[in-house]
């Protein structure tokens, strides 16, 4: 452990070296990064800024096209990290002191710098926590994002950009601002850091920010007269500034807000100050302040006493604000807040005089933080950057953050399950990296490392002792100048099954347990290593059982992950010291290249899991028994009807029968077949097999007791509660995310709907009609030949259809998202995607009708009048409005992804829960309804509400849920986008 501090210790040395330059311009505490640029310079403010091109090697700089006179000369390049990189996170390592907060700032101003007009988006980490998405809308808009966070680690603060679902992962500027105070101190520091939200100077002269110098954090004050659609909108009549030159006492150096940001306010004349603004990642639970000083001249008797209003927290109004008693004397400070508040995304607020004040209410400015979850990351990280540290100038040792966290660096592996929370470290490949020296003792401090690679370098000295890492299982040392013997314990490692040391110059004997066990051994090449009598022929011993074993690790590493892993739930319970209970490493593998996204790839490169199972060939007349001669009919749907049938063993099943039969070759039909009996999950109804027979090509499904959801949400007499609702948007995410993420090319759904999302007996649902897709798009593949007519095929069914793949006819996971959204909408509502009679006069549409309530703040116009009174927290329904709003969006770069939406359906089950533990059932709460004032006018039809409209237009029957097919859109008429 000694060693490993040390070298972090060197390592932060280095960056700090590398940061600051012989200059004494830089303020104390201040690091101004200018990602891409290569100057040092100092700004109009008069801060120190120092390019990144000198001494971070990764990604590269671009210049953006902004016009550079319009902006600071820190937006005018950016670092960004193209898609061929072989990393999937990127990260700053920035030098802070342990126990010290900071302000981390970071921003992004696209401006085109790649030429392509992919806006960009991806994720933004703090070390291994998720801080924010960023995504990019516009070319010249800088996009920000601030945290405070209190420094842990003395490695440093790693700031990381990763995932990108479009574009490629951009920075402009990184900022680290040192605090020393204790503002912003909450209690449980060390689990959550905090993310801005808001921070508002109000009654501000301009709309320019107050920074630094003024705040000696340069922390930015937003002005309140900088307006945004949806935020600091319905301001109450009668609000007026009022700002003085006087100074106003706030203890300087206490963190506070700055003299000049509390010198102006907003004052409520008739009685009322009020706002609505939308908060950047909530609903969530949040930090909220809001400042007060008495800035205007008035002398005694008159008063000034308010109290705070918020629809839903009635517990915010019992204080009163009295300026005169909470802060005596006029100019000085008053800061009521709250250090852990629940507030909704849409927040509106009041202030308003108590009865017995003359005066109007006041208001400064205000800070709103969101809590973010501290993800302690892997506890393999302090060795992992131990180990890179020994190669300070190796592009792979400078990957920065979490080893394994958001994904792991480009030459490591982690182990992830659901038991067990936080990854290990199992896999370090460094084959061929020319490492020379001895062999890293790091290797020897990760127990859970199963694979070593270390092959093909110049590595001297001896092996290791390994002995303690009883999970190894291959071990890669070849090619390399290793001496001394071969270590004994080698023959006692449990798990191990291959060991490659030929090619170095190991001597001694070899150890005889080694010799008599079923491994690959390879160690050839080792001109002084002691070969027995009996050995001298078998330089290789290569036992098939151990073949067979080592298949199944590589099979195994390209099986499926699963990318749910970001929520974590209480960490804290492990301590990274002690046994380490590794779960089965090698069957999870989180890899790290880059997840091949394909869509027209060969069906047969698709991997999902570990092909062990073929599809199970029936035989027709199996299931003319089985059905009664194809009797009871259960349902059908685009792809033909389905049959109940009950095999002579009692298995229940569903027979789905294609309605137009077009798969000509059986040869075809039985490469598509094979396909979907690897697909595997348990949110995904079981393919038991097929059958091809008599020029009927039949599919075999698992029954579902409980038929539809679509049954149960629209029939008559069935009722779901709120719980059960999440339940099964839970199950059908997960489902639908398999699919998307755990399938290598992933497959696209294609058409979601509540018909196809099916419940079992116990009510868990499971999603059908997965992967038909392609063997529709196949038939109509040979279709359009045989027409000689190119043109692709849009596939959906009307309400659930993403407008978008409509126009565009480019289909990604990101239709599937909006038809996800769609079903959202449909659980929250309890009505059905497409009405006439429901959603009034000009909407048929649940997504603009859905989308309109929520944006106005109503959220009870969309609640299932069915469960009035009956969901516990009004907050997880909000979450999933919200979640669904961003499923429809008419952009498919701005909607989520499922791995997202699966963790706030988890996040709004257990606000629901827990709620439903404090509060009395059926208590239900107090709703959000915004006065008559706060709605914004008029509904504004968006373009692709237009086209949703008019498609409707072809569809001579509302209530008909069959898929729909359409061949080359232009013989369809839409509307011009507007
Ligand atoms: C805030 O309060 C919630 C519920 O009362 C609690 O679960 C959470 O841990 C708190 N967060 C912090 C950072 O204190
Ligand atoms: C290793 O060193 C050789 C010669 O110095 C160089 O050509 C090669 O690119 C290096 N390989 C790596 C992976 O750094």
């Amino acid at each position: 452990m000694m060693s490993c501090y040390i070298w972090s210790f060197l390592f932060v040395s280095v960056s700090v070296a590398a940061f600051f330059p012989a200059s004494d311009a830089q303020v104390p505490g201040f690091l101004s990064i200018d990602c891409g640029g290569s100057a040092n310079y100092t700004d109009d403010l008069g801060l120190l800024w120092t390019g990144d091109a000198g001494w971070f090697p990764l990604g590269e700089s671009a210049a953006v096209s902004v016009p550079s006179e319009k902006r600071a000369h820190y937006y005018s390049t950016v670092r960004y990290f193209p898609s061929t990189s072989t990393s999937t996170k990127h990260c700053y390592t920035l030098p802070v002191r342990t126990r010290t907060r900071y302000l981390v700032r970071a921003t992004f101003l696209y401006g085109n710098f790649d030429r392509s007009n992919v806006f960009p988006e991806f994720d933004l980490y703090l070390g291994a926590s998720r801080w924010s998405t960023i995504v990019i809308y516009d070319d010249d808009k800088v996009v920000t994002r601030e945290a405070v966070v209190l420094a842990a680690d003395p490695a440093g603060l790693s700031v990381c950009l990763s995932n990108a679902t479009t574009g490629q992962p951009f920075i402009s500027t990184l900022e680290l601002r040192q605090l020393n105070g204790s503002l912003y101190y909450t209690d449980d520091e060390a689990r959550a850091f905090l993310s801005l939200s808001a921070r508002i100077n109000f009654g501000a002269p301009t709309a320019d920010p107050v920074r630094y110098p003024d705040d000696p954090y340069d922390r930015i004050w937003e002005s309140d007269l900088v307006r945004r659609p949806n935020y600091l909108v319905d301001v109450a009549p009668g609000t007026v500034n009022v700002s003085t030159d006087r100074p106003v006492f706030v203890a300087s150096g206490s963190e506070r807000p700055p003299q000049k940001v509390m010198q102006t306010a907003v004052v409520g004349d008739l009685g009322d100050l009020t706002y609505r603004l939308d908060l950047n990642g909530f609903p969530g639970n949040g930090w909220a302040f809001s400042y007060f000083a008495e800035i205007e001249e008035f002398v005694a008797p008159e008063t000034r006493k308010f109290k705070l209003f918020i629809p839903g927290l009635p517990d915010v109004s019992k204080p009163t604000v009295d300026i005169g008693e909470n802060a005596p004397g006029k100019y000085r400070l008053y800061e009521p807040g709250f250090f852990n508040i629940s507030l909704p995304f849409v927040l509106s607020f009041a202030f308003r005089k108590t009865n017995d004040s003359s005066k109007g209410p006041i208001l400064n400015a205000f800070e709103i933080y969101k809590y973010m979850h501290i993800d302690l990351g892997s506890p393999d990280a302090p060795v992992m950057a131990s180990l890179a540290s020994h190669y300070p100038f190796a592009d792979w040792a400078m990957e920065g953050g979490d080893p394994c966290l958001p994904s792991p660096w480009s030459w490591v592996k982690c182990s992830t399950s659901e038991a067990q929370q936080q990854p290990r470290v199992i896999s370090i490949n460094l084959s061929g990296k020319n490492l020379t020296g001895n062999v890293p003792p790091e290797v020897a401090a990760l127990p859970c490392l199963a694979e070593i690679g270390l092959a093909n370098n110049m590595l001297t000295g001896p092996i290791p002792d390994l002995s303690a890492s009883s999970n190894l299982s291959i071990i890669h040392m070849e090619n390399n100048q290793l001496t001394g013997n071969v270590p004994s314990y080698f023959g006692s490692l449990p798990k191990l099954s291959e060991l490659y040391l030929q090619n170095n110059k190991l001597s001694g004997p070899i150890p005889r347990a080694l010799l008599s066990r079923s491994i690959v051994f390879n160690y050839s090449g080792n001109m002084y290593l002691g070969i027995g009598k009996q050995q001298e022929k078998q330089h290789v011993i290569i036992i098939i059982s151990a073949l067979l074993g080592a298949s199944f690790l590589l099979a195994a590493a390209l099986c499926c992950y699963v990318l749910t892993r970001r929520t974590i739930v209480n960490r804290r319970g492990s301590p990274p010291e002690g046994p380490a209970d590794c779960g089965d490493a090698a069957s999870k593998v989180l890899p790290a290249q880059k997840k091949e996204k394909l869509q027209n790839s060969n069906p047969s490169m698709q991997s999902c899991e570990i092909a062990t199972e073929t599809a199970h060939p029936y035989s027709l007349s199996e299931l003319e028994a089985a059905t009664n001669k194809f009797e009871s009919r259960i349902g059908s749907g685009g792809f033909g009807i389905v049959y109940y049938g009950k095999l002579s063993d009692g298995k229940e099943i569903a027979v789905k029968v294609p309605s137009n039969d077009s798969y000509q070759g059986k040869k075809q039909f039985k490469n598509e077949v094979s396909l979907l009996s690897r697909i595997h999950h348990r949110n995904l109804v079981a393919f038991l097999g097929y059958c091809h027979e008599d020029g009927r090509n039949i599919l075999v499904y698992e029954f579902m007791h409980n038929g539809t959801l679509k049954e149960h949400l629209h029939g008559r007499d069935k009722h779901i509660s709120w719980i059960k609702r999440l339940e099964i948007a839970e199950d059908a995410a997960k489902g639908i995310e398999y699919l998307h993420t755990g399938c290598t090319p992933s497959i696209i759904h294609r058409d979601i709907k509540t018909s196809n999302i099916l419940l079992d007996k116990q009510m868990r649902a499971k999603v059908s009609d997965f992967g038909l897709s392609k063997l529709l798009a196949a038939a109509d593949h040979q279709e359009q030949q045989q027409q000689q007519h190119a043109s692709t095929n849009v596939r959906g069914t009307l309400g659930y259809l993403d407008p978008h793949y409509y126009i565009s006819q480019q289909l990604t996971e990101k239709s599937d998202m909006y038809s996800f959204g769609i079903i959202l909408l449909e659980l929250i509502s309890g009505r059905p995607p497409i009405s006439t009679v429901t959603f009034g006069e000009h909407l048929r549409n649940i997504a603009p009708w859905a989308k309109l309530y929520y944006e106005r703040g109503d959220i009870e116009a969309i609640i299932d009048p069915s469960m009035a009174g009956e969901y516990q927290d009004v907050q997880s329904i909000w979450k999933m409005a919200e979640a669904a709003v961003r499923c429809i969006d008419a952009e498919p770069r701005k909607r989520p992804c499922m791995p997202e939406v699966v963790k706030e359906i988890q996040e709004a089950m257990a606000l629901e829960r827990s709620s439903s533990e404090t509060r009395p059932a059926g208590g239900g709460c107090a709703l959000f309804s915004p006065s008559a004032a706060s709605v914004r006018s008029g509904g504004t039809m968006r373009s692709h509400d237009m086209v949703m409209d008019n498609l409707l237009l072809m569809d001579d029957d509302e209530d008909d849920d069959s898929s729909f097919s359409v061949s080359g859109v232009s013989k369809l008429k839409y509307p011009e986008l507007r």
